[in-house]
Formats: C-alpha cells, structure tokens, sequence
C-alpha cells in the first residue's frame, strides 16, 4: 500500500503505525499535512490555554527518569502556599484563559488531599466557568471522587510507558510503583468522571518505533479524550542522567507521535508540550503544526520554577499579569491557528462520548 492510502485509511493496526512512525522525509510531509487536515476537520485550528502551577515537588516516588524523585537529595522541595495559588487562580480566570492545570509530584496525605480541595472549592467559587485539570499522580478512588467533585473536570496521569514489562526498567520494580496500580488508576480516574488524559515520553533508552506503536494503540484503546506526550530529557543527578535517545531524530519522532495521535484520534486534546521547547526552539509551534491544540504557559512563582525540575528546563519569562500570561500562551502559536479565550476547552472527544 503506498503512503498517501495507507493515510486515509480508518483503522491503522501496529504495523501501519509503525509505518507512519517510521516515515521518510518525503512522507513525512504528507503525514504531517494529513494530521493537519484532521485537525482543522475536527477541531478546527483553535488552541486552547492552561495556565499551569506545579504545586509541589514533594514526591513519594522514586522513577528513574525524573528529577524530583524522592531520591533526588539535591532538590530543593517547595509547597506552594494558599496566598500564592490564589494569584495563579485569579490571573487564570482574569486573563479569560479558560482554564487551568494543577500538576505536583506524587502524594497521598490527607492534609494533601484537602489543600487541593481547598483550592478547587476556591476556584470554582470565583469562577465556576474555569476548567481545571489535575496531574498529581496515583491516588486512590476515593480521592480521585472527593477531587472530581469539588470541580476538577479533567485529569491527566500519564502510563510513561505502555507495555508492562518494560515499565520496570524506568521505575522501581515495588509496590509503589506498581504498573497494574497506574493503570488501575487510569480507570478509577475515567469511572471518577473526568476527561481522561495519558500520554507516554518519547526516546527511553531500548525503546522502539513498534513500542511507540504499541503506546499509540494503548491511548487509542483506553479511548482516551487528551493526550500529553513528549521527549525525554535525562536529567542531573537521576540514574538516567546519561541514558541516550534511541533514535537519531527525536524531535522528528516526538512531532510524528503527535501527528499519529492526531490521525488516529481524530478529536482530542493534545499537548504541544514544554519538553518539545526544550529539544527544539520552536518545539511546541511544530507541535501545534503537527496536530497538538493545547499550551500551558507557566504560571508558578519563578523561584519555585527552577525547583520543579523534571528534567533541564529552558528558563521561561515570568508571567505575573493578564497580559503576560495571553502573550506567553500566544507566543507558541504558528500563523494559521489562534488561542482560544473564555472557553474551558473540553475535547469534542468528550464532549461527544457525553452528549449522545
Ligand atoms: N524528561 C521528559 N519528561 C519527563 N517527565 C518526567 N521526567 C522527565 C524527563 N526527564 C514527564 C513524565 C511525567 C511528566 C509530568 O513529566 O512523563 O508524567
């Protein structure tokens, strides 16, 4: 089958992924035109904004690959106060961004449990137009409930890595880090209510194009609404600190994981996420070229920035007024597509699922 109808077709298997994943230059053009009109067939050429804080760096987890695991003796933990996730609340809601994320390393204190519904309770009563999505980790179903019901709609947890045996050669093999919890979760996360997003990082050491495939039939097959993926950046003072990418072009083959997801799931949320910035000067703006319809400015106090350190960031700008937080959303957005205001940004993937 050439390329152009191996495109069009509707249902790919793993090899016809593979295919596409694996892609010459020449069709990887026309992979990346057709992820595009998918795109604008189904969710037109609007991005939507998160503002985002990243709460807490605290984390009970110890994954090889990220650099605020608990082991990790260099960093510097931080929570961010009330006072200072007020201001994030209020920029987000005044800005008419439509929506903020909350994302912090892994903890599962009842005290912890309670400050994110002190937050949720506060942001739905000043705004109760604001879409949240949450990123905090595993947490058990009752959490998962308490959390949806105090407002947030949307929750992101990541599977890093689809095929269970091979989970453990980037995270403990232990209880806490039990693959068979993740996706456990992934359901009571889904069963909770919220629009369910995972995603995968891209360039671990051993992995493959058919592995890659197989993590874009796990999304497809959870039938999930938004998807946050992205390259992996061996991080200081981690295990995998030195590890190398397994394939020679990586921003290429994050862009063409998006494009893939794009064509394979036609209506969801995907992210143009930070770590494609960090590979790539305009990362995120092929990102969004490639099919990802979502950016999530920064909006944590500066000095906690530097310590929500998952791998080597690029420094971003400080965001501390309306205008600052619409110009860093902006800034990303190729010519041809535009930022969405006063709209929660919910997938039409959902939206659909929900409205039948
Ligand atoms: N490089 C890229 N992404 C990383 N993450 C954690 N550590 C790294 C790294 N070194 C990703 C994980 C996690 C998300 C918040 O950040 O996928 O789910």
């Amino acid at each position: 089958m050439d390329f152009k109808t191996l495109l069009d077709k509707q249902d790919f298997d793993i090899e016809d992924i593979v295919r596409l994943l694996d892609c010459n230059p020449a069709e990887e053009a026309l992979l990346f035109a057709k992820a595009d009109e998918v795109r604008l067939a189904n969710v037109g050429n609007g991005v939507y904004g998160r503002a985002l804080i990243e709460l807490t760096n605290y984390c009970k987890k110890d994954c090889y690959y990220c650099g605020i695991r608990k082991s990790n003796k260099s960093v510097e933990r931080y929570m961010l106060d009330f006072e200072q996730v007020k201001y994030a609340i209020h920029l987000a809601s005044d800005s008419g961004i439509g929506s903020m994320a909350i994302q912090s390393g892994e903890l599962s204190s009842p005290e912890f449990t309670d400050f994110v519904i002190r937050i949720l309770n506060y942001a739905k009563s000043i705004d109760p137009n604001l879409g949240i999505t949450l990123s905090c980790g595993e947490q058990s179903p009752e959490t998962y409930k308490k959390w949806f019901d105090a407002g947030a709609e949307r929750y992101l947890l990541r599977i890093e890595v689809s095929d269970e045996e091979t989970y453990y050669n980037f995270h403990p093999n232990n209880e806490l880090h039990s693959f068979q919890n993740r996706l456990s979760c992934l359901q009571s996360i889904r069963d909770a209510g919220f629009q369910t997003g995972t995603g995968v990082m891209i360039g671990l050491p051993g992995q493959t194009v058919e592995s890659l495939a197989k993590d874009v039939v796990f999304m497809r097959d959870f039938n999930i609404h938004m998807c946050g993926m992205g390259p992996f950046i061996p991080c200081n003072g981690t295990p995998m600190e030195n590890a190398k990418s397994p394939f020679e072009d990586l921003v290429g083959m994050s862009l063409r994981m998006i494009a893939v997801m794009r064509i394979v799931m036609k209506d969801i949320n995907i992210v143009a996420s930070t770590a494609m910035e960090t590979i790539h000067p305009q990362g995120r703006s092929r990102a969004i070229q490639a099919g990802a319809n979502v950016v999530m400015p920064n909006v944590n106090p500066l000095e906690h920035r530097k310590k929500y350190k998952l791998y080597e960031k690029i420094p971003t700008g400080i965001i501390d007024s309306v205008d600052s937080l619409i110009n860093a959303a902006y800034a990303p957005i190729p010519e041809g597509y535009h930022l969405i205001l006063n709209q929660k940004g919910t997938a039409p993937h959902y939206l659909k699922e929900h409205l039948i």
